[in-house]
């Protein structure tokens, strides 16, 4: 997601706009850009980098004398981060100018259609190509030529447009939120109230379909069809850094909530007519084998891929942590495909590793959430995850956004191999966000849960199959952000030796699902049940066997073996997050730990 925000009225505009996108960094942080509209025309301002570089490079030229203007802080989702992509976009005159937030899905064939009429698009970016199509109905009146340019839209947006010759602010939404700040002689508008707050509380939320013609006098909002709409004033309560984490008490928080919108977002136009649709290189008649290597959270997502890649699409798959495969000289062959998973795109050891396969002409592959990050641009395709940017340091929707895309990844590759698709695992891959809204739903359940274990000093967490992965993830969030110690375990494993750490002060949690091997998991929650180990079990609705073994029973929806593993790492992360809090922690930034790991 990106940041918008746009200031017409009687003060300067450059030091709100500036002072506004800083109140929405939390949105994107790889570039930022301002258009002002002065006695010259359209002023461009815009870099690379942080806000604090864009307010330098302005302070070395006199706008005081604008009014009006647009301003934008990017999450890059089509074009990597740099000046030529950063926003506010023009049309080929530089005499219209945009801010867009959003994704444009169609935004290829109209650029084709627009570059045959002749116009001179510069950037890598899906949003430009609106300013020309607004360009190519201009004949005078911004507003109009916005509404023919939107009806060609398909995707999301959040839209600010500026034109040289109007005095006026023409904004636009659909899937991407917009809300209008009424100052005293001043409007403005934002992707996100934190923008406006230090101006006014009073806003309008704009409504997909609808568009804001804003002036320094006043504004009108009207529908699709062009009629006036009287929208309701609201009054916003809450403080800025409430809004910031839109009420959370922490962003760790509201990305778990995130989760449904980020897998929609990941499987957005990557699902079609029952088929996973992917832009890839890869040929896998080339392939024989697939090493994943990846680090932490994204070594936890690698490993369900394993099982994903194997059982789906029949590709003989291992699994490696990134720094020992960096060092361990890995035998290679040259029909191996190493994929590469990582949030950031920096991790230094994951980055290493794919340099050590790329050195020895291995093709590789990455999923990766940040758009133009180092790894991002030297794998030779990949998958970006589109989950939005991931503040706290545990992660939470970049791991299951990477399992999601691990399972298109598997379903594409099953395609390639002309082997029959399971449809049901598309069908219910695209039900995925409804079904992690009904985990979350848990949350209430899950609280009550964390407040009798804040003082554990240890647990285990045990899985089998799908979910011995997710044992293992459950164990790293609750290590990192609540220094408890937790181990993830092959539930079978430990008869092997952790069975000695048992006791009536140690709390299991068994992931439970229905699987194959819900049977032998149950052996396992006896053998604990034995030795008096206090058993937290995950299962879903309805399953008497483990609800009687339970002490504390976290019910969760029904799903297919593979996609268990996105719905039942919610309650984790959510277990986590109210033990480490109840604690009174910083969850956000966990001691010792980092957002990316760029050194070894
Ligand atoms: C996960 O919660 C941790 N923050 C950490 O294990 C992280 O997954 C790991 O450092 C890999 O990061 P990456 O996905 O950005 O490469």
């Amino acid at each position: 997601m990106c940041g918008i925000v746009g200031y017409i009225g009687k003060k300067s505009a450059s030091p709100i706009l500036i002072s506004g996108l800083k109140k929405l960094e939390y949105r994107g942080y790889d570039s930022a850009g301002i258009c002002l509209q002065t006695a010259a025309g359209l002023e461009l301002v815009k870099n690379k980098g942080r806000i604090s570089q864009l307010e330098k490079d302005l302070a070395v030229r006199d706008f005081s004398q604008s009014r009006i203007g647009i301003a934008h802080t990017r999450w890059a989702t089509h074009g990597e981060p740099s000046v030529i992509n950063s926003h506010p976009h023009f049309d080929c005159l530089g005499q219209i100018a945009i801010v867009h937030n959003g994704i444009i899905e169609n935004y290829q064939a109209l650029k084709e259609l627009l570059v045959k009429e002749g116009h001179k698009i510069v950037s890598e970016t899906d949003s430009e190509i609106v300013a020309h199509l607004i360009e190519k109905f201009h004949q005078g009146d911004i507003e109009k030529a916005l509404r023919r340019a939107l009806q060609l839209l398909i995707g999301a947006y959040g839209l600010a447009v500026l034109s040289q010759k109007e005095e006026k602010i023409i904004v636009a939404r659909k899937g991407s939120p917009l809300v209008i700040g009424l100052g005293k002689d001043e409007i403005l508008v934002a992707s996100d109230v934190p923008a406006i707050l230090a101006h006014t509380k009073k806003v309008i939320y704009l409504s997909d379909g609808e568009i804001g013609i804003l002036t320094a006098g006043g504004y009108q909002i009207k529908n699709s069809a062009g009629q006036i709409l009287d929208k309701k004033i609201e009054e916003i309560k809450w403080t800025v850094d409430q809004i910031e984490k839109k009420g959370y008490k922490h962003f760790m928080l509201k990305e778990i909530f995130e989760q449904p919108q980020s897998i929609a977002n990941t499987l957005a136009g990557r699902i079609k007519n029952h088929q996973a649709k992917l832009s890839l290189k890869t040929d896998l008649k080339k392939i024989n084998r697939i090493i994943i290597s990846a680090c932490g959270t994204s070594w936890h997502s690698a490993l369900i891929g394993k099982h994903l890649l194997e059982s789906i699409a029949q590709i003989k798959t291992e699994v490696d942590y990134a720094s020992e495969f960096r060092y361990r000289d890995p035998l290679l062959y040259q029909d191996d495909l190493l994929i590469v998973i990582s949030q950031s795109g920096e991790t230094a050891d994951t980055l290493a590793a794919l340099r050590q396969a790329k050195s020895k002409g291995i093709e590789t592959l990455g999923v990766v959430n940040v758009v133009g990050s180092s790894i991002s641009r030297e794998v030779d395709s990949g998958i970006y995850l589109h989950a939005g940017p991931e503040i706290g340091v545990a992660s939470t929707k970049a791991f299951t956004s990477q399992v999601a895309a691990l399972t298109l990844l598997s379903l594409y590759f099953t395609q390639q191999k002309k082997l029959v698709v399971d449809k049901k695992i598309i069908s219910q891959l695209a039900n995925l966000p409804e079904k992690i809204s009904q985990a979350l739903a848990l949350a209430p359940v899950i609280k009550k849960i964390a407040e009798q274990f804040k003082d554990s000093r240890n647990f285990l967490y045990l899985g089998r199959g799908f979910n011995f992965p997710v044992a293992l993830e459950g164990a790293l969030k609750l290590k990192e952000i609540s220094y408890i110690h937790a181990e993830g375990y092959p539930a079978a494993e430990i008869k092997h030796g952790p069975i000695a750490l048992i006791d009536k002060n140690m709390p299991v949690v068994f992931l439970a699902s229905k699987n194959n091997l819900s049977a032998k998991i149950v052996s396992n929650i006896e053998e604990v049940k034995a030795r008096q180990g206090i058993i937290i079990a995950l299962a879903n609705k309805g399953d008497k066997i483990i609800a009687k073994l339970a002490d504390y029973l976290i019910e969760v929806p029904d799903s297919l073996p593979q996609l268990s593993p996105i719905i039942n790492v919610v309650p984790l992360q959510l277990l986590a997050y109210y033990i480490a809090d109840s604690k009174g922690l910083d969850v956000d930034k966990p001691r010792n730990l980092a957002k990316s790991v760029t050194v070894e």
